[in-house]
C-alpha cells in the first residue's frame, strides 16, 4: 500500500507498507528517510532534531547528492552535494510487484531554477523497491545535445547501536582519499571508529558489510566504484546543522557514489544508473 500524505506545513510524503517492510519517502529530495523490515528494526538513521520542512534537507535517511558530490569544482559558493536535496520530485508511478514488494518511481526534470545553477537539461528518476531489501536506483538521463559530467552519491545514514562496536568490512586493501588529510592511503583491515572519518574508497566492486553489536547489513552497489565512509565524531557533530551533540554515536554513513576519478560522463540522450541494494542480514 502506498499513501501520499501532505503534512500541515505542505510537505509531501509517501508512506509504504507491505508484507516485508514499511518505508517513508519525502517528495522533496526524492528522499527515503524510513525503512524498517517487518521482523526487524529501523535501518536508516534520522536525526531527532531534523524537521520535515520545505527548503531544508532532512539530516538522515538517504539524501541524493546530485549532480555533484561534495564541493562544486567550479564554484565553491554553490551548495555542497548539489541542489537536489531541496528540489521537489513528483510521483511518476507506484505499484505492487508480483512478489509483493512495492516499487515507487519519482521524477525530477530540469527547470529554470535548476538551469540557473547547473545549465543542463535532464531527467532524474529515483526508483525504490521496498522489500526484504531496500533497493534504490538513481537514473540520470542527459537531454542536452552534448555530453555532461556528474558526480553523485546515495548518501545513506545507517542507524547503529553504538559507533564503538561498528566494523565495516569489504573495503580492505582498497585505496582511499582521506578528506581530512587530503592524502591517498590504502585500507588495511576492517574500518573501526575512534575519531572523525571522512574517506572516499575507490575501485570498489564487491559488497560492503556494516556490523554492530546487534546486526549486520550488506550493501551491494552497481554503476559505481566509489564508497564514502563518514562519521563526524565529537567536534564536527557540534558544528553540523540538525544534529544533536551525541548524534555521531548512533549513525554512520556508507555512501554509494561516483566520486573523484569515478565521475561519469553521460552522452546526449543516454542514461546512467547508480544502484544500492541494502539488505539487513539474518543472524545465524
Ligand atoms: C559527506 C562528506 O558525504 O557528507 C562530509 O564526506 C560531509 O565531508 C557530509 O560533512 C555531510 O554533508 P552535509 O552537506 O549534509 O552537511
Amino acid at each position: 500500500m502506498v499513501v501520499l500524505k501532505k503534512l500541515e506545513n505542505g510537505f509531501d510524503i509517501l508512506e509504504i507498507d507491505n508484507e516485508f517492510a514499511s518505508a517513508k519517502i519525502a517528495l522533496q529530495g526524492g528522499h527515503i528517510y524510513h525503512y524498517e523490515r517487518a521482523d526487524d528494526k529501523q535501518v536508516l538513521w534520522v536525526s531527532p532534531s531534523s524537521d520535515l520542512e520545505l527548503g531544508k534537507a532532512i539530516r538522515g535517511g538517504i539524501p541524493l547528492c546530485w549532480p555533484w558530490f561534495g564541493m562544486n569544482k567550479e564554484d565553491e559558493n554553490l551548495p555542497q552535494h548539489g541542489f537536489v536535496r531541496t528540489s521537489l520530485f513528483h510521483l511518476e508511478s507506484s505499484q505492487k510487484l508480483e512478489d509483493g514488494s512495492t516499487q515507487v518511481i519519482l521524477l525530477l526534470c530540469d527547470s529554470k531554477e535548476s538551469r540557473s545553477v547547473w545549465n543542463h537539461r535532464f531527467e532524474l528518476r529515483v526508483e525504490f523497491i521496498i522489500s526484504d531489501s531496500l533497493e534504490i536506483k538513481l537514473t540520470t538521463k542527459n537531454l542536452d545535445d552534448q555530453p555532461f559530467t556528474i558526480t553523485q552519491a546515495l548518501h545513506t545514514y545507517f542507524e547503529v547501536s553504538n559507533i564503538n562496536d561498528v566494523k565495516i568490512t569489504g573495503l580492505e586493501e582498497k585505496p582511499y582519499f582521506d578528506a581530512l588529510t587530503t592524502k591517498g592511503c590504502v585500507q588495511k583491515d576492517a574500518i573501526i571508529f575512534e575519531q572523525e572519518v571522512d574517506r572516499v574508497y575507490q575501485e570498489v566492486q564487491d559488497a560492503v558489510f556494516l556490523k554492530d553489536a546487534t546486526r549486520s547489513i550488506q550493501i551491494n552497489n552497481q554503476g559505481s566504484s566509489s564508497v564514502v565512509v563518514w562519521n563526524p565524531w565529537i567536534e564536527k557533530t557540534k558544528r553540523m546543522s540538525a544534529m544533536n551533540d551525541d548524534a555521531y554515536k548512533t549513525m554512520v554513513c556508507i555512501e554509494s557514489a561516483n566520486a573523484l576519478d569515478d565521475e561519469r560522463s553521460i552522452q546526449a540522450q543516454e542514461n546512467h544508473t547508480i544502484t544500492a541494494i541494502i539488505t539487513p542480514l539474518k543472524e545465524d
